[in-house]
């Protein structure tokens, strides 16, 4: 029985004194025991700190969390609605800023009902009309552009110099820019991120280049994400549409990058996972797979509020909590994954999509994408981790788990594949992959 369901009344945040950062189950080496701790202690929603001195409420069980996402009437995007504002909870260095901002924040991420309802149409036919096949040749072409920077010095860091720079290029061919617009946009991004709430001037770029290149795609009638874009109706304006087309980009290039990158540390650093997949009895599928219920690249969804006191599992959740779903500990609640780590293979039931309105929109996209950096670094280069694999320094972000670097070294310039042949075709079919003696 866990302390919650031992006493009569809910527990509230306000009752709770020691709070769990959030941050410890994205950069502990091993994540599943905080989240089994917290499982132990609380049951399937356990009161954190968003961080220190912020509370809220983290969903560890897949059913309540399959649950809340989905009940978007009750739980809400809208950081407008939480309880701390005024509270002077946040210090000036926090990184909550954005995310609990009291102004409504513009994107379909982070719409609620109808205006989502509305929004989000648009995206799906964008992303729907992408050819995976083309997806595919594109994403090869820049992989091996990429490679050739620094095949000749025999090592790179395959987050800075890949996992975080191949989404973003193929992202951009996808949506229509051109390079140099590209590189721009890169530059800004990572400038905005950088300079905080300072960064009006570097917004306004942002906008001012978007929005000029969602009216050049429906002068030129342009079939790309930001055509579709450029000329549905659904919007109100150019400026829904650049932020839309922006929210787009976002969403996919950081997850894919965590993806590629937490990949590429398992195959080079789990003997017995890169033996399994080198000898050919595992497709690089399942690989991301293994990523995608091992250790999930959004191991905590971005904070829902909820919108009137909600009692859950023993918790008083009052209007305003943050309530965060913790993808990572409901990928591993025992009632969906058995202890037989091949019970994963070729099983797609994890939650790392997400779940409800909000869901992915393009986990076949992203998959592509991501199978073929994968691919195409390992058909290219044999690589040694030059770190202890035991000792990968995690991002310190409390929403994506992906190493903060990846130090590689390998013999150059080389000619062979380094594991065999890896099949990186993208027309075959998502589940196809499958090895003979397996
Ligand atoms: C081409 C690649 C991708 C694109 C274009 C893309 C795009 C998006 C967009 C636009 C959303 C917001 C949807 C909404 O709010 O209605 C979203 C949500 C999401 N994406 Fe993706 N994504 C991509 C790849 C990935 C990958 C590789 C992962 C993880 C492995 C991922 C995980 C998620 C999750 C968990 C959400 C839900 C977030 C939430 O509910 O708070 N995405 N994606």
């Amino acid at each position: 029985m866990t302390a919650a369901s031992q006493s009569a009344r809910p527990v509230r945040l306000s009752d709770v004194a020691e709070r769990t950062p959030l941050v410890a189950t994205t950069t502990s080496p091993d994540a599943n025991t905080v989240y089994e701790q917290l499982r132990k202690r609380w049951g399937s929603i356990a009161p954190i700190d968003l961080e220190p001195g912020v509370p809220g409420w983290l969903v560890l069980g897949h059913s309540a969390a399959v649950g809340l996402l989905r009940d978007d009437h009750t739980f809400i995007k809208d950081p407008s609605i939480w309880n701390g504002h005024g509270k002077g909870l946040l210090g000036p260095g926090s990184g909550l800023h954005l995310v609990l901002a009291q102004a409504p924040k513009p994107t379909l991420a982070d719409a609620d009902g109808a205006k989502h309802a509305r929004l989000r149409p648009p995206v799906d036919d964008a992303l729907e009309q992408v050819d995976e096949a083309r997806a595919g040749a594109i994403t090869r072409r820049l992989c091996g552009m990429l490679i050739d920077r620094f095949e000749d010095r025999g090592r790179a860091d395959l987050v800075a110099e890949y996992a975080a720079v191949v989404p973003f290029l193929v992202l951009s061919e996808l949506d229509g820019l051109e390079p140099g617009q590209a590189q721009r946009l890169q530059e800004i991004t990572r400038a905005i991120f950088e300079a905080g709430a300072d960064a009006r001037a570097l917004t306004d770029e942002l906008r001012e280049i978007v929005t000029g290149h969602i009216a050049l795609s429906r002068e030129r009638g342009t079939r790309d994400i930001a055509g579709v874009l450029a000329v549905h109706p659904n919007f109100e304006n150019d400026l829904e549409r650049a932020q839309t087309l922006t929210a787009i980009t976002a969403a996919a290039t950081e997850s894919l990058m965590a993806w590629v990158a937490q990949t590429l540390v398992i195959i080079l650093s789990d003997p017995r996972f890169s033996h399994r997949v080198s000898g050919g009895r595992l497709h690089i599928d399942d690989a991301l797979d293994e990523v995608l219920w091992r250790s999930t690249t959004n191991p905590n969804l971005m904070p829902r509020f909820a919108v009137r006191d909600v009692v859950l599992d023993g918790k008083l959740i009052e209007r305003g909590d943050p309530v965060v779903v913790a993808v990572h500990a409901a990928n591993h609640d025992p009632l969906v994954q058995s202890s037989d780590p091949w019970d994963t293979v070729g099983n797609r039931a994890y939650l790392s999509f997400g779940a409800g309105a909000h869901r992915c929109p393009a986990p076949r996209l992203g998959r592509v994408v991501a199978r073929i950096a994968v691919a195409e670094l390992l058909k290219r280069l044999q690589l040694t981790l030059t770190t202890d694999p035991n000792r990968v320094e995690w991002a310190t972000s409390p929403w994506m788990r992906f190493p903060a670097r990846l130090p590689v070294t390998f013999p150059s310039p080389r000619r062979q594949p380094a594991y065999g042949t890896w099949d990186t075709d993208p027309d075959e079919d998502d589940d196809a992959g499958w090895a003979a003696d397996r």
